[in-house]
């Protein structure tokens, strides 16, 4: 049962772009919903001869996967099937397409979340767009769900840089407003208990990148980086290098000066966190994510009632995690390693990346 909406909004629809695709040289494209039949990603570009591990793939599915009691007790086999672009271990060059079927489902939690719009998720925005047609179980296309189709294309990119000596690490280094928590359990059981939820900072560092990788202006590394972090939902913000403090800094404490070690240009500091003119200069290219508390929580809230238009009150049902950043480092290693295969494709051309 679709929304009627003025003749006006549906020519503008007709007009705008619907993407769900990332990417120039390496692309990306997401479907899947979080209740539909299953989720999956087709990615385009990538080189010939790539090997594709599937058991590497399966481990860092394994990554993504709820945490016990600090996550959803939806808990998914994520079984997933490569359909095409791969053959005898390794890829073809031609598209990749993987599906991971949806098993866990329980879409009789989401009734009432059609017409209750959920403070902070993207229940609103999306019947908004979409004029009511949205498959808005479980959040539908906007379920953190689909993050698991992004792990299991960036375990493919994650394997082809670890071959060229690229390794990518996230660590949390922030939780529930305490900087590196050593007791991330208590800090989220602690908000579950309440009925609440908590967010949290996530470092991601990437090592052995060589020089010259990023376009100047609109397809600049951070740029590239931003957009495919930006995509993953929960995501409100994110820092290259020192960051906003570069804000308050001198530019004698903020600039990182050149040496030449062991006969390699290096930075004494890194506060530019390895790029310098959205290219990268050979230093570990550093940036630090922001992941909003859960918005689904326990506790009554306000909200309004579309059916008619009236405020009201939601209490949530359904499974959901008290904290999102426990499951969201691995997501952050597989959209940065699709954007570097991207912009290293872009660099060095598409067969670079299997040699
Ligand atoms: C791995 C992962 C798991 C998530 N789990 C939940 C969840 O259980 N409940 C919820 O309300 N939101 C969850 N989210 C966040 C929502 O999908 C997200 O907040 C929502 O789509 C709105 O998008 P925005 O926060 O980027 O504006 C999760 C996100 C990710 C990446």
């Amino acid at each position: 049962m679709g929304n009627e909406k003025t003749s006006h909004s549906r020519t503008d629809r007709r007009r705008s772009k619907v993407k769900n695709t990332i990417g120039n040289s390496v692309s990306v494209t997401l479907f899947g919903e979080s209740h539909s039949e299953g989720i999956g990603v087709v990615i385009d570009g990538l080189a010939p001869g790539i090997r594709v591990d599937c058991q590497f793939i399966a481990e860092q599915l394994e990554l993504r996967r709820p945490k016990s009691q600090i996550s959803t007790p939806r808990v998914e086999k994520d079984n997933f099937r490569i359909l095409s672009g791969v053959y005898e271990g390794k890829t073809t060059g031609t598209p990749i397409c993987i599906v991971i079927p949806n098993e866990d489902i329980k879409s009789e939690d989401y009734g009432e979340i059609r017409f209750k719009m959920r403070p902070s998720h993207a229940d609103f925005t999306a019947n908004e767009k979409y004029h009511g047609f949205e498959d808005f179980r479980g959040g539908g296309h906007f379920s953190g769900r689909i993050t698991a189709a992004l792990v299991a294309a960036g375990a493919i990119a994650i394997d082809a840089l670890k071959n060229k000596g690229i390794l990518i690490e996230s660590r949390i280094v922030r939780l529930g407003g305490v900087d590196n928590p050593e007791n991330i359990e208590e800090i989220i059981l602690d908000a579950k208990t309440k009925g609440d939820s908590v967010g949290g900072v996530i470092e991601t560092v990437v090592t052995g990148l060589p020089t010259g990788v990023g376009e100047p202006w609109f397809d600049s590394m951070e740029s590239m980086l931003s957009h495919a972090v930006f995509s993953i939902p929960a995501v409100k913000g994110i820092e290259f290098g020192a960051g906003f403090s570069v804000a308050d800094m001198l530019g004698s404490e903020a600039n990182d000066p050149f040496r030449v070690v062991d006969g390699k240009i290096v930075t004494e500091t890194n506060n530019n966190g390895g790029i310098n003119g959205g290219i990268t200069n050979g230093m570990p290219v550093v940036f630090s994510t922001a992941i909003k508390p859960t918005p689904t929580i326990f506790k009554e809230q306000n909200t309004v009632d579309i059916r008619d238009n009236s405020n009201t009150t939601l209490m949530a049902s359904g499974r959901h995690d008290p904290c999102i950043v426990p499951r969201v480092g691995v997501v952050l290693d597989s959209v940065t390693a699709l954007v570097l295969c991207d912009l290293l494709s872009a660099r060095f051309g598409t067969d670079w990346m299997a040699n």
